[in-house]
């Protein structure tokens, strides 16, 4: 079969390991596609800076749109609402196949997008955009299609998460703590939009539009971030047996769909107490399903990486096998285990 061609948009703490992961893998990736998958360019502001071992220097370009042009598939993950809008739907617009980590795009713009991909019939995937590597833009905007969520609660912003753990635990610092979150890798470029609680916002957004099946945008989140929380703050929730967590929450009431992120004091037998570091867990309630929890790694270069190449086999398998769905070669790889005699 021909190559599926995929430009990856952005080498930093994620790009850096979805071009290393798409190397690295690119043989089993071939295998579960149906076809080879060959990076065909990423594109960075600087080509001089220096990168990670990983990163092929001369797969490097400044001419993000001969490298749209010239791709079956691009992989968004510069972050920023431009030059990222342009290149997406330039890439939508002639029929490619986008998958974008991009959370703040697609809570201010997506509606946009979703349009273009339509017109287009292209693919728009963004796993990597809500709570890094835990799947669940896909349970809450497909295998949940069938019923009715009611309310989806949870922590989604690693960083707020890591730097409100690490007061709670160690004591440390905030202005020490948040440098650190940077330093791992789980703040966005600007980590206002973390510690403001937009980004958990933007999140909260994109879950609430999938679940109620209607248009939330960023403005229609009361957001509330962790920047007035004090030392004095976690200690007494200490003292009474609470932690604090940036919660997201998005129900629907009888007044409509109601979507907000603030801090909370949570009892420290509650789940949610006990999501430590950059983990995110977000639990979905719906009338059929109950409850259900998902929980995981919500920030980072490899993590979400990971969400990422989930996306990029999904739609390279539609580029290979005419959207198709699963194609034999997932089966054929199987091991045949021997039966069990019971
Ligand atoms: P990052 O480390 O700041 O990397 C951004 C990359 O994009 C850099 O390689 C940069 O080029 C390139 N870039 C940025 N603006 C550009 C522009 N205007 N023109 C050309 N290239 C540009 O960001 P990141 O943490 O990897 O995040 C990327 C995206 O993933 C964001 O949308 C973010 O919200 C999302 N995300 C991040 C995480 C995480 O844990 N970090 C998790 C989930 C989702 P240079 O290298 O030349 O500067
Ligand atoms: N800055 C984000 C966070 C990255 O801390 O959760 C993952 O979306």
């Amino acid at each position: 079969s021909a190559p599926v061609k995929i430009a990856v948009l952005g080498c930093g703490t994620v790009g850096t390991q979805v071009v290393r992961l798409l190397l690295e893998q690119a043989s089993d990736l071939a295998a579960r596609v149906g076809a080879p998958v060959e990076l065909s360019g990423i594109y960075v502001r600087d080509t001089t800076t220096p990168r990670d071992a990983a990163v092929p220097v001369d797969a490097l370009t400044s001419d993000a749109q001969a490298l749209v042009d010239s791709s079956d598939v691009v992989v968004e993950v510069m972050g920023g609402i431009e030059p990222a809008r342009t290149l997406i739907l330039r890439a939508l617009e002639r029929g490619s196949a986008v998958v974008t980590a991009n959370k703040a795009l697609l809570a201010q713009g997506g509606a946009e997008l979703y349009e273009a991909a339509d017109a287009a019939g292209a693919d728009l995937y963004y796993e990597a955009a809500v709570a890094g590597a835990i799947p669940i833009v896909r349970p809450v905007r497909e295998s949940l299609a069938g019923d009715r969520v009611t309310r989806i609660l949870g922590v989604v912003n690693g960083t707020t998460n890591y730097v409100l753990d690490e007061m709670t635990t160690k004591g440390l610092d905030y202005d020490a703590v948040v440098a650190e979150a940077q330093r791992l890798g789980y703040a966005e470029a600007d980590p206002t939009a973390d510690v403001g609680g937009h980004d958990a916002a933007a999140k909260a957004a994109i879950l609430a539009s999938l679940a109620f099946h209607q248009r939330v945008g960023i403005d229609d989140v009361y957001c509330e971030g962790i920047t007035a929380v004090t030392a004095d703050d976690i200690a007494a929730a200490t003292e009474t047996g609470r932690v604090i967590k940036l919660l997201a929450v998005a129900e629907q009431t009888d007044a409509g769909v109601s979507v907000r992120v603030h801090p909370t004091l949570v009892p420290r037998d509650h789940p949610l107490a006990g999501v430590r570091g950059a983990f995110n867990a977000v639990f979905v309630e719906a009338e059929a399903a109950g409850e259900l929890m998902f929980y995981g790694q919500g920030a980072g270069g490899v993590p979400t990486a990971s969400a990422v190449l989930g996306d990029i086999v999904s739609v390279a398998r539609h580029k290979a096998g005419g959207g198709k769905g699963p194609r034999e070669s997932n089966y054929a790889r199987l091991e045949v285990l021997p039966m069990s005699a019971a």
